[in-house]
């Protein structure tokens, strides 16, 4: 029996190495164990594994099988090195095995690769800074409580995206700070050493209560994405039953003050719609999911999520905005933000009730420039918005929506696949083929950014009538069908 002790947890050149030397001199992977220096059980606190031959000589696997094992390893389960080096052992002798999808190991490692993944987007969403010190002398510390073992996988990210202030994550597991100019790594401290309340929880708790829509509340999907166990260091969790509760009264409300009949037209826009064949393609959740690992272009690295489109998955109308905002990228939701409120209004205006429309952006992730703790806009460039092409593709493929509306340059570039002006193609219905049509207006931000009151007060008119052909359009195929 070899017993292979790494340095620690997360030691990925010590399982190569080892891993290497083991299959060099052709050791079956059911004649060793992994252990991880200090957790050794006492039976293996020996001396180090000595037994194996220096020997020469060198194999290839697949850079995938690199790629996931590194990813693999900083899941917590304890066989996961064992399971790396049978792998390893496996693919010298067939080196497709990671295409069998439907093989065991295979599918526990991309399982565990994926688990990893998802972590360290919680973390990048939910870690919360708290002010230690004033002014000159402020540093920010935050509590968190990862499942795998990813505070120096996700510490880079915490790192460009705060790198104008000093701050240390504080976990169970190890502890990253950054000074502004690296990130150093120490061992993990109780929680009791974490600060508890400061200033900043009431920007929190305020900025959370003005992004929460009574009018779109899902309970258990907003769990889904904000899991309990997260709660307990969130600020602004205190806040989430009693807005929901509100909620709950504003709909109970709503439904007692509703009229019993939907208007006639209302109707058959949402029961008589002729609806197109279901779609082998992929379901939005399955989209939704594959995206928040997007790598596509750069702009994933500094954005906290993938915000993907969100709406009924029959939706007759595909909204496609440009990119999230700063409040899309925290909230992991498109549209949430102050363009989100104008669009809101408008559709309201035209007749749509938003709950029934999917809305989506163009490009998934948001671009900024940092100034101080503000985080600036910037406009997607061409490069970006044909790499992000693939998930309005397939989102419009999974929906099948009777109409796209396209809002803004941005958006209309990725609907037709090419720069189109706005004014040019504006409110008339586009034939785009496969029996959908599009149709162009402005992006509600544009609207949010005209100085003057009436030309702001003209423009959300037109905005509005814009809304209204879509309104009318679906009206009449309601008729038609
Ligand atoms: N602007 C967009 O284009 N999309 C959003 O989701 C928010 C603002």
């Amino acid at each position: 029996m070899h017993v292979i002790t790494l340095d620690s947890e997360t030691d990925f050149d010590g399982w190569r190495k080892a891993a290497r030397a083991l299959a060099l001199n052709g050791v079956d992977p059911r004649g060793v164990t992994w252990t991880v220096r200090g957790n050794e059980p006492e039976l293996f606190e020996a001396e180090p594994d000595t037994s194996l031959e220096e020997t020469p000589g060198t194999f290839n696997v697949p850079a995938k099988f690199v790629e996931l094992a590194k990813i693999a390893i900083l899941h917590r389960n304890p066989e996961r090195f064992a399971l790396l080096y049978r792998l390893l052992w496996r693919l010298r002798s067939n080196h497709d095995l990671l295409e069998i999808a439907t093989d065991p190991d295979v599918a526990e490692i991309g399982a565990m690769a994926k688990a990893v993944r998802r972590d360290e987007h919680k973390m990048h969403a939910f870690v919360r800074f708290r002010e230690v010190g004033r002014e000159s002398k402020s540093h920010f510390v935050a509590w968190f409580e990862p499942e795998h073992h990813i505070v120096e996988l996700a510490a880079p990210f915490f790192a460009r995206r705060f790198a104008d202030m000093p701050w240390s994550i504080l976990t169970p597991d190890l502890c990253a700070h950054w000074d502004g100019h690296a990130v150093a790594i120490t061992p993990g401290v109780a929680k009791s050493e974490a600060p508890t309340e400061d200033r900043l929880e009431e920007v929190w708790r305020s900025y959370y209560a003005s992004i929460f829509n009574p009018a779109r509340l899902k309970v258990k999907a907003m769990q889904n994405e904000m899991p309990k166990k997260y709660w307990r260091n969130l600020p602004e969790a205190s806040l989430i039953k009693p807005l929901i509760a509100e909620a709950e009264r504003t709909t109970a409300a709503m439904v007692a003050n509703a009229p019993t009949e939907p208007h006639k037209a209302q109707k058959r826009v949402e029961e008589d719609m002729p609806r197109k064949a279901a779609s082998s393609s992929d379901s939005i959740a399955a989209l939704r999911s594959e995206a928040a690992d997007c790598r596509a272009c750069p702009l994933w690295k500094n954005a906290t999520q993938t915000v993907f489109g969100e709406g009924p998955s029959r939706a007759h109308i595909m909204l496609v905005g440009e990119q999230p905002g700063d409040k899309e990228d925290l909230a992991g939701k498109p549209f949430v933000g102050p363009a989100g409120q104008m669009l809101d209004r408008a559709l309201e205006e035209a007749g749509i009730d938003r709950t029934k429309v999917y809305v989506t952006n163009a490009v998934k992730h948001f671009k900024f420039v940092p100034r101080g703790k503000i985080r600036l806009h910037q406009k997607p460039n061409t490069p970006e918005i044909k790499a992000c092409r693939q998930w309005y593709e397939r989102e419009l493929a999974s929906i099948k929506p009777d109409l796209v509306v396209a809002m803004g340059a941005t958006a209309a570039q990725s609907v037709f696949g090419k720069i189109t002006p706005i004014n040019k193609s504006r409110g008339r219905l586009i034939e785009t083929g496969e029996g959908t049509r599009a149709l162009v207006t402005v992006h509600p931000s544009y609207l949010l950014r005209l100085p003057d009151e009436h030309a702001r007060a003209r423009e959300y008119e037109r905005f509005v009538d814009d809304l209204k052909i879509a309104a009318r359009f679906l009206r009449k195929a309601a008729h038609a069908a």
